[in-house]
């Protein structure tokens, strides 16, 4: 692998514990180094680059709406937020959309959504059931939410909230909830890919 940085000193925060190569050029599957070496970008970011790198179309609209309007709050109507909540809807037959800047922040508005529906219901301790290695995110909630003990560790996770099963295991979703627990959620990555690469052995076809 190519080491194309030069600096041994970096003022980004280690959260990360990146590889020492940098890419300065994407083209479709393709990743490039300084050196102009190919890379076959198997990792789509982290599944965020679904498209690939730079294809014509997508980069026209980005530069046409780069130059015609930035941004707006949501304090405002956004036609375009709308017409791709329309789009999302008519595909999963689900009424609205939550649009969000990541993915741990997608999952901390579904905890919170259901922790709300808990309250309205008087719940005492709403719980939500997730699975053991799974990774969810990185912020309190979806941290708590993560099992690998290397994301968690020194942030007083909220553990109370979740009950943690076997991946794959539909008997232990089940009879997850003591009889006096009132549960809200069940929080599930089809694949998880965290700590190794695991489909579940069950298919959760009735969930
Ligand atoms: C399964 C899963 N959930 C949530 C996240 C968090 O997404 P983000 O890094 O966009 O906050 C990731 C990120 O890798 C993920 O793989």
């Amino acid at each position: 692998m190519t080491t194309d940085s030069a600096k041994t000193h970096s003022h980004i925060m280690p959260t990360y514990a990146p590889q020492p190569i940098s890419f300065v050029k994407g083209q479709g599957s393709w990743l490039y180094s300084k050196d102009n070496t190919a890379y076959l970008e198997a990792l789509t970011g982290i599944a965020d680059c679904g498209l690939g790198h730079c294809h014509p179309k997508v980069s026209e609209a980005i530069c046409e709406q780069a130059q015609t309007l930035v941004h707006t709050s949501n304090l405002f109507r956004i036609d375009w937020q709308e017409r791709a909540a329309d789009v999302l809807c008519a595909a999963a037959n689900m009424d609205s959309v939550f649009f969000a800047n990541s993915g741990a922040e997608a999952n901390e508005a579904a905890l919170k959504m259901a922790r709300l529906y808990g309250h309205r219901k008087d719940y005492k301790q709403p719980k939500v059931i997730v699975m053991e290695k799974s990774f969810h995110g990185r912020t309190l909630l979806t941290v708590s939410a993560t099992a690998n003990p290397k994301a968690r560790e020194g942030f007083f996770t909220l553990d109370d909230d979740f009950i943690r099963v076997p991946f794959g295991d539909i008997q232990a979703i089940e009879t997850a909830l003591p009889q006096h627990e009132e549960g809200v959620a069940i929080l599930l990555e089809p694949i998880q890919g965290d700590v190794g690469l695991n489909t579940a052995k069950n298919r959760f076809t009735y969930l």
